[in-house]
């Protein structure tokens, strides 16, 4: 039977009011002192840095970083290259229609799966780490229990999930929410700015769009969920600590909005008698930093993109699309903001002549990090003689979506300069090889807990 960290009936309330305590109590509280390079290492780490150089290659942008989309070539040339290094681990690999790949290694007794990974793809621009290390680590993993011969209880699988980032097609955590459940067929026709769709995409990497739904985990077939990531963010840098245990995952809700206005002459036009789409944007864009500095707390949002229309210094723009995203811990905080934002939009489209209209493209709720992972991963980090520090997430991550399904923990590395999704992102090879230990760690000492009845 599968181990039930957390209940999940009524989660929703307790989680929203754990969470917000979580993330306003936040203060960087650490669990132990320690050196910062992992003692007696079972991994290699030379080889996760192959790794990952090899992986930076692909995607690398001549404009700078690495452009990776999600459902593009970039993608699926990472995806196949984690097959071979999977198929080269002696896992048995399937990919599912959502594009996401599974790489198992069986198990000696009749039990649910842990899963661990990440993903492959970047934001434009984006850096090396962010998705690379956790499904490298996850592979490196697999060989180093390989290496020391270590059969585990539970099957093992490594997955690397499709399209987490969404900039493409505005979908974040594409491939673990359709996996999850709370994405499902309607996604398979919205079109990219080429005017491919979903489903065009999923062909190219070899599915039919229309077994989606197939891509869903059978509740209760998952032991747990784990995800090794950089931290994205200053903290475990700022207080020298090594490893980070995520409390909570952040929700997050995006919007895409088109505001309308008179697309008319820059010279002719009186400046009391314009419909101005761009100046109507530029004003909501302030209106939803507003609205997220109006509440008390660690929200966020943000306007990524002005596109104006037609886009011409001499032509008042007729019509102007931006996405807005909230983030928080608490889903009631961001309705509320959600609510502030559209009352702020109303009133500027009165005093501008203009219309906004705005549709909801991305809708993840906050999760919660298993109490009894998180313990693991410290214990784990502690034989390992590294330092622990317990904290939020500010990003999305595909754990987040699959602790619908399964108790979720993850495990954070520094960030240089807490600099992530541009090209300067870095992490040193101490870091990773700490973080790729723990990630080790973590998973032989859960293979050991789980399903296993508590001691007194
Ligand atoms: C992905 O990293 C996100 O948080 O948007
Ligand atoms: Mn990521
Ligand atoms: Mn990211």
């Amino acid at each position: 039977m599968r181990d039930v960290l957390i209940p999940r009936s009524g989660i929703h309330l307790r989680l929203v009011l754990a969470f917000s305590l979580l993330w306003a109590s936040f203060d960087g509280s650490v669990a132990a002192d320690g050196p910062h390079i992992a003692t007696a290492s079972h991994i290699d780490a030379g080889r996760v840095q192959a790794n990952l150089e090899h992986l930076a290659g692909i995607g690398s942008d001549p404009a700078g970083g690495i452009t990776r989309l999600g459902l593009s070539q970039a993608e699926l040339d990472a995806h196949k290259y984690a097959v071979d290094l999977m198929k080269d681990a002696g896992l048995s690999v399937r990919i599912d229609a959502a594009g996401n790949v599974f790489g198992r290694r069986e198990g000696s007794a009749k039990l649910p799966v842990i899963l661990f990974g990440s993903h492959l793809d970047s934001v434009p621009h984006g850096g090396a780490y962010d998705g690379p290390l956790g499904t490298i680590g996850a592979i490196e993993v697999i060989r180093a229990l390989n290496a020391a011969h270590v059969k585990t209880r539970h099957p093992l699988e490594v997955v690397v999930w499709t399209n987490e980032e969404g900039p493409h097609f505005g979908v974040s955590a594409f491939g673990s929410s359709v996996a999850a459940g709370s994405v499902g067929p309607e996604v398979l026709d919205r079109k990219d700015e080429q005017g491919e769709t979903v489903a065009d995409w999923l062909r190219r990497y070899g599915q039919d769009p229309g077994q989606l739904a197939s891509a869903r985990i059978a509740p209760g077939s998952l032991a747990a969920i784990v995800e090794l990531h950089i931290e994205q963010g200053p903290n475990l840098e700022e207080a020298k600590i090594p490893i980070g245990v995520v409390q909570g995952i952040v929700g997050l809700r995006r919007w895409k909005c088109v505001a309308t206005g008179t697309a008319n002459h820059a010279g002719t036009t009186p400046m009391t008698r314009r419909h101005d789409a761009l100046a109507t944007a530029a004003r909501e864009l302030l209106a939803v930093r507003d609205s997220v500095r109006a509440e008390d707390g660690r929200q966020v949002g943000t306007v990524g993109y002005l596109k104006a229309e037609p886009g011409a210094p001499n032509v008042i723009a007729g019509r102007v699309e931006f996405p807005y995203e909230l983030r928080d811990l608490d889903a009631a905080k961001i309705e509320r903001m959600y609510a502030a934002t559209q009352k702020r939009f109303a009133d500027i489209d009165r005093e501008e002549g203009t219309t906004t209209v705005c549709t909801e493209v991305n809708h993840i709720e906050p999760a919660l990090g298993d109490p009894r992972i998180q313990a693991t991963i410290r214990e784990a980090a502690r034989t390992a003689g590294l330092a622990t520090m317990d904290l939020p997430s500010g990003a999305v991550h595909d754990a987040g979506e699959i602790s619908r399904l399964a108790p979720m923990g993850m495990i954070f590395v520094p960030s240089h300069a807490g600099i992530s999704h541009a090209p300067q992102e870095f992490t040193s090879p101490g870091d990773i090889a700490n973080g790729v230990e723990v990630l080790y760690r973590t998973i032989v000492l859960l293979d050991k807990k789980l399903g296993a009845k508590p001691t007194a």
